[in-house]
């Protein structure tokens, strides 16, 4: 850090007095902060009289500065000798600024250094024309584009002392030099193969919204790798049982019997030796053939027909009447209470035909029936 001190005496303008133009700028500025703080525009108009002033401020101007603004002199002699964009000794037309730091100093600076100081003489030393004086500067966040330096206002980039020698001859003579990448760089991409952002719809805005169309696809392909996962565990699995022999279908039931409980539970309580609890049922369920018992279906078993005797439980139409209605009309209906074993046998031609529950003869090996 340079010591920062006022310029002698002998270069001090004796006085410094705004024009109307900066009296007018400078009333808009101030107009910018509420009532009671107007000393916060001490920095706009430092810098805009340091522009007036060729570049730098002589103690006159920041006098003029603090009796506009009603602030101590001090206060703001403290601000300009604090801020290193404010020059306390005059410059040259054009202000050279050259980046010293370490990534320009790896890419070149010092030989720019030592350029500017055998054209234009040490630092803080304007040149014989007074076009040009420069002073070492730390980094200016072009870092990527080191060299470089800054003139006046603009970033000069890619330097060497050859090409910084061009831009001095060109701002001398037309007031004008090509600013940024000497190099023809665009930005900070890679000087010799470029080989990122070359994708032109990265800058055609084709792109726009595709991070959701990226998020939905990446949802789908989890989901789909978590059911891969899922059938890949479930095929172990099964490959693991038939391995150890264990040749079960997946559902404990199929094709297996079944053993169920008693579902008759007066049966279930006669099958147990227990009394039946309804009375009318007792003389039928006593007797464990009327049970359903669990049984292994695959076991053959003589089970009572429902059409049985023992099943059948008339009821008469009126009880009233004390005789079946059915007699009564003279029609065919079965009188009640007979049981299905005592009907007398059909006469209405459907006896003729086949019956669906008839015995099944097994043809013989021969063909004959
Ligand atoms: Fe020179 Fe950053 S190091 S601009």
């Amino acid at each position: 850090m340079a010591v920062r001190r006022l310029a002698p005496e002998a270069v001090q303008p004796k006085d410094f007095v705004f024009t109307q133009s900066m009296e007018d700028w400078a009333k808009a500025q101030i107009a910018k902060y509420p009532e009671g703080r107007q000393m916060s525009a001490v920095v706009p108009l430092l810098w805009h009289v340091q522009g007036e002033c060729g570049g730098w401020l002589p103690k006159a101007a920041i006098e003029a500065v603090a009796e506009r603004l009603a602030m101590p002199y001090m206060r703001v002699l403290e601000v300009a000798t604090f801020y290193t964009m404010f020059n306390l000794e005059p410059v040259g037309r054009y202000f050279i600024q050259c980046c010293g730091t370490t990534p320009c100093a790896l890419r070149g600076a010092n030989d720019l250094m030592a350029f500017l100081g055998e054209r234009v003489g040490p630092q803080k030393t304007v040149s014989a024309d007074g076009n040009f004086s420069w002073l070492e500067v730390e980094c200016m966040g072009a870092c990527c584009n080191a060299p470089m330096v800054q003139i006046n206002n603009d970033y000069y980039e890619d330097l060497t002392p050859e090409t910084l020698g061009k831009v001095m001859d060109d701002l001398a003579a037309t007031n004008e030099a090509k600013a940024g990448s000497q190099i023809g760089r665009s930005g900070s991409e890679p000087f010799e193969a470029v080989t990122t952002l070359q994708d032109a719809t990265l800058f055609d805005g084709s792109r726009i919204g595709a991070w959701r169309q990226r998020f939905e696809e990446e949802a789908k392909a989890a989901e789909a790798k978590a059911a891969e996962a899922k059938a890949q565990a479930e095929k172990t699995s099964t490959d693991a049982r038939v391995a150890e022999g264990d040749t079960r279908p997946a559902k404990p039931d199929a094709g297996r019997p079944i053993e169920r409980p008693v579902t008759n539970a007066e049966g279930q309580r006669a099958a147990s030796g227990q009394e039946p609890t309804r009375p009318d049922a007792r003389a039928g369920a006593s007797s464990t053939d009327k049970a359903t018992v669990a049984k292994n279906d695959t076991r053959e078993e003589s089970r009572p027909s429902p059409q049985s005797d023992k099943s059948f439980v008339g009821t008469p139409v009126k009880p009233e009447d004390d005789r079946p209605v059915a007699e009564a009309k003279g029609d065919t209906t079965k009188e009640a209470g007979t049981p299905p074993s005592a009907e007398p046998p059909r006469r209405d031609g459907s006896e003729s035909k086949p019956s669906t529950g008839g015995t099944y003869e097994k043809p013989s090996e021969t063909g004959e029936k």
